[in-house]
């Protein structure tokens, strides 16, 4: 069975090498590749991998919205985040999954166990951090939503449950007394890397540290944690954990997240 990766551009992905090694160690006969697709061409490709009876697909950017009017159905996480990450071809129904925000969570969990009576800043108001912030705020015992553009934020956390509120980074001392502090902006990431969201001098030992970018793998944010004696958490996890739900609706069998980690690394540590 073939299997792809929807994007524009996909040429800097770390997903073939992630699921290739998982088809490889679980000896099952299929390929992942790359499948640049311009936005307007996105209903021919659907069409054409559907005559084709393709195993199923990640979509990445652009695509993540637009792919729903070519679904068949939508599962109910791609449902609850209006986005899709992964699509499944059960006998020519093409069925829209959103498995992003679970493996978020799933490598949040992993680390830092349950969440319930934790502390959570989140910053950023973007698209990975309005998914991330559903999922968490029904969860935590507080949420405190931080972006650049406090608007946004403020908006956010007025329609989510919970204890939850919104404000500026300029209010980043709540920092201190976070349990966990979650970066999902993309500040810090390639070519960017000496950048930071948070003033080092607000983290502490006793927290952790949960950077989304994954590009670096140990970004300044990460480094002046650990330096604050913080534990960390990189964003390489939740990549790697979206990838395993995927593969898991695919096939029906569980890779081994540790093997699409250092394949995924081994990609990551060419480019650099
Ligand atoms: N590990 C994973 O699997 C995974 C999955 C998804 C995303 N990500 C990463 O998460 C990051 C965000 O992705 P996204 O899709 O949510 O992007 P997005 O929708 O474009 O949102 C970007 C966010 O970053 C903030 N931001 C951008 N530049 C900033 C700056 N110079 N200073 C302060 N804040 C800044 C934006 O604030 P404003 O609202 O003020 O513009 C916004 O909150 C990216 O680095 C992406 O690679 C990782």
């Amino acid at each position: 069975m073939n299997y792809y990766l929807l994007g524009y551009p996909v040429g800097h992905s770390v997903s073939p090498a992630m699921h290739n090694a998982a088809f490889k160690e679980l000896g099952l006969p299929h390929i992942y590749s790359l499948l640049e697709t311009e936005p307007e061409k996105l209903g021919e490709t659907v069409q054409r991998l559907r005559e084709n009876k393709f195993g199923g697909a990640n979509v990445t950017t652009p695509h993540k919205i637009e792919i729903i009017k070519h679904m068949d159905t939508l599962a109910p996480s791609a449902k609850r985040i209006g986005a899709v990450n992964t699509i499944e071809n059960r006998g020519g129904q093409l069925i829209g999954h959103n498995t992003d925000v679970i493996g978020g969570i799933k490598a949040l969990t992993l680390k830092y166990g349950e969440l319930t009576e934790s502390r959570v800043v989140l910053l950023g108001a973007g698209g990975a951090a309005r998914a991330l912030a559903q999922e968490l705020a029904p969860k935590v015992s507080e949420l405190v939503i931080l972006n650049r553009s406090p608007d946004k934020a403020d908006k956010l956390a007025r329609i989510l449950p919970g204890n939850t509120v919104g404000a500026g980074l300029g209010e980043q001392q709540v920092v201190k007394t976070a349990d966990i502090v979650i970066n999902a902006t993309s500040v810090g990431m390639t070519p960017n890397t000496s950048e930071s969201p948070i003033d080092a001098q607000y983290l502490r030992q006793g927290q952790l540290v949960y950077d989304i970018v994954y590009n670096p793998i140990k970004t300044k944010l990460m480094q002046d944690a650990e330096k604050a004696g913080a534990e960390t958490l990189g964003g390489l996890w939740m990549l790697v954990y979206q990838g395993v739900e995927s593969f898991k609706i695919w096939t029906d069998q569980e890779p081994t997240a540790e093997t699409m980690y250092n394949a995924a690394l081994r990609v990551l540590e060419d480019w650099h």
